[in-house]
């Protein structure tokens, strides 16, 4: 195995943003991964697909990047399969391998950026399906002992945009191959307006997998930039939940106020919607952006620097805590 030196992130984080790290590798298996834990080399930092990641200066220490490939159907009834995947696989790879083999449940996640392996350490979600839908289990080796251990989903403690390997054991597992539960019946969700919009547009009263797809990949193109064109991670913040004292002065200053009502009276505000009427969306701050179509996300146009991207996020907090009281909390890592 190879570990390269003072070697460039830019290619391998959805912001564009050049930091180097003091010593890389890949691992392509679980024994290269052993062997790599083994070396001794820390502190040491796991890469996925880097698109959930704000790199604001030179790491020191050992970068790993999970390319563990491999998609295998391992379990089948006449219902559904249960499929093993590598944790270095792309997520869309796997999700169009779903869609042309007509196995269901990952039809309204298409087309989100990152790896396999990350999915779970932040229960991706959209469009009214997370990854936890369809979890059955993942397989992932300790940091400290280099064993093999099994998660099932309870074990993972999902929650919005969060899991155990976000909180207690954070950086202290590789996931290294995730297991999930896909349908062979499909149940179709449209219960996200959009989609249901385009659908009808289209005039489709039944919808295949296939449609519900199409209709994600609409959307998602018409309002989020893609990484390819112009440097982001998705969605910067999460979407902040508050209480219902917090939200009935935040209404009757806003009667317009865009909410979802959640269980135990709280509410979950649209972060993009603080952000835009804090008066950020489509503004620069140096290099780094608010998008002007969804300010959720904060852009690289061209030159920015990972700090530059830091400062806006804490300008945008600031402004957004001054004008509705209510704090936000980043979604992305920021290293
Ligand atoms: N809105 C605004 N202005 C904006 C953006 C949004 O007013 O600039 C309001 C609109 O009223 C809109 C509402 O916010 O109806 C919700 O917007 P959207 O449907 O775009 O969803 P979101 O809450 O901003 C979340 C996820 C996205 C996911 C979409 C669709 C989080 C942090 N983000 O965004 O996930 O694609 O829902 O399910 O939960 C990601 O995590 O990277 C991501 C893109």
């Amino acid at each position: 195995m190879v570990i390269k030196h003072y070697y460039s992130l830019r290619k391998l984080n959805t912001f564009g943003l050049d930091v180097n790290a003091e010593k890389f590798a890949e691992f392509h298996s679980e024994a290269d991964l052993q062997s790599l834990l083994n070396a001794g080399i820390r502190p040491i930092r796991i890469l996925g697909g880097g698109s959930n990641l704000l790199l604001t200066e030179n790491l020191t220490g050992l970068i790993i990047k999970n390319e563990i490939k491999g998609i295998k159907i391992i379990a089948e009834t006449e219902g559904e399969i249960i499929v093993s995947i590598g944790g270095g696989e792309v997520w869309h790879e796997l999700v169009l391998w779903a869609l042309e083999n007509n196995y269901g449940g990952l039809e309204n996640l298409s087309l989100i950026p990152g790896s396999v392996g990350a999915a779970p350490i932040q229960n991706i979600g959209a469009y009214g399906v997370e990854l936890k839908d369809i979890f059955q289990r993942l397989e992932a080796v300790s940091v400290d002992s280099g064993k093999i251990k099994t998660f099932d989903k309870e074990a993972c403690q999902f929650g919005y945009r969060m899991s155990i390997f976000k909180n207690e054991l954070k950086g202290k597992y590789v996931i290294t191959r995730v297991h999930l539960r896909l349908t062979k019946k499909h149940e179709i969700n449209i219960e996200y307006g959009a989609i249901r919009n385009i659908l009808t547009s289209k005039k489709i009263i039944n919808p295949t997998i296939q449609d519900v797809s199409e209709a994600v990949i609409e959307i998602r193109q018409s309002k989020l930039p893609d990484p390819e064109e112009i440097g982001n991670s998705g969605s910067f913040f999460k979407n902040p939940v508050i209480s219902k004292g917090q939200f009935q002065r935040l209404e009757k200053e806003n009667p317009e106020v865009v909410y979802y009502k959640l269980e135990n009276d709280q509410y979950k505000i649209p972060a993009g919607w603080l952000i835009e009427k804090a008066g950020w969306k489509g503004k620069r701050m140096g290099g780094a952006g608010c998008h002007e179509k969804q300010a959720l996300v904060l852009v690289n146009h061209g030159n920015a620097t990972g700090t530059e991207i830091r400062n806006l996020a804490n300008k945008i907090q600031y402004d957004v805590m001054e004008k509705f009281g209510v704090g936000l909390i980043p979604e992305v890592n920021i290293w």
